[in-house]
């Protein structure tokens, strides 16, 4: 059965195309994203220091993932995930849950930024989802306003470019898409129309029966 890695940078919309995906195939997915998160709202909780690599991997223990959880998607706890992720002792505390679930045995779709050339250097299929800056900063802003948030679309731009350059320039697993992935540049498409694109690429890479 298949593994499908999906990976790209912030609000690149691959969190939605790995849903898709799984749901299509009806495989189990998972949101690596969320890990970090889940660290880093440990870490915050706590008042540690994300700068300091022994407080944030201490954050690593007994975290528990609560994916509806609204205070994993605050602007503290993305900016601290952003930071701990770039922790070689961080993210190895991660990799083993992450590998064992990209070794069920029969199959899963993850996504992240280090997927396709980390965790599952084997996927059957590697999708980099990528877009505009401008336009990720829209939908953040769009996804931040329906939650009920204040945010302004210079900030939120900003933001991402913090984020873009952290996680392609960190030592350890840095945002770069695999020899072999396929590059899907959502900048000109809408939700339905990146989906359907996404599948006809599985479709086609993975020649399994869509349903
Ligand atoms: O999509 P967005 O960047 O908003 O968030 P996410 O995918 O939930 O990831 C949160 C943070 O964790 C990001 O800033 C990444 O730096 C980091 N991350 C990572 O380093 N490796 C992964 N496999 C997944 C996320």
């Amino acid at each position: 059965m298949p593994v499908i890695a999906v990976d790209g940078p912030a609000a690149s919309g691959k969190g939605t195309i790995a849903r898709a995906l799984a749901k299509h195939f009806g495989l189990p997915h998972m949101d690596t994203g969320l890990l970090y998160r889940a660290v880093a709202l440990n870490l915050w909780r706590w008042g540690g220091d994300p700068g300091n690599e022994f407080e944030a991997v201490r954050a690593c223990n007994d975290i528990g993932v609560e994916p509806d959880d609204p205070e994993l998607r605050t602007e503290p706890v993305s900016k601290i995930a952003s930071m701990i992720s770039a922790y070689p002792s961080v993210r190895s505390a991660l990799l083993e849950r992450q590998q064992q679930f990209a070794a069920q045995p029969g199959g899963a779709v993850l996504d992240g930024r280090d997927i396709g050339t980390v965790i599952a250097p084997e996927a059957d299929l590697k999708l980099f989802v990528t877009a505009s800056p401008e336009v990720r900063a829209q939908r953040r802003l769009e996804e931040l306003l329906r939650r009920g948030m204040r945010a302004h679309h210079a900030d939120v731009l900003a933001d991402i470019r913090a984020r873009d350059e952290r996680d392609s320039t960190r030592d350890v697993a840095p945002l770069k898409p695999a020899a072999d992935a396929l590059v899907l540049d959502t900048s000109d498409l809408g939700v339905d129309e990146a989906v359907a694109e996404a599948v006809r690429l599985a479709e086609q890479r993975l020649t399994i029966e869509g349903s």
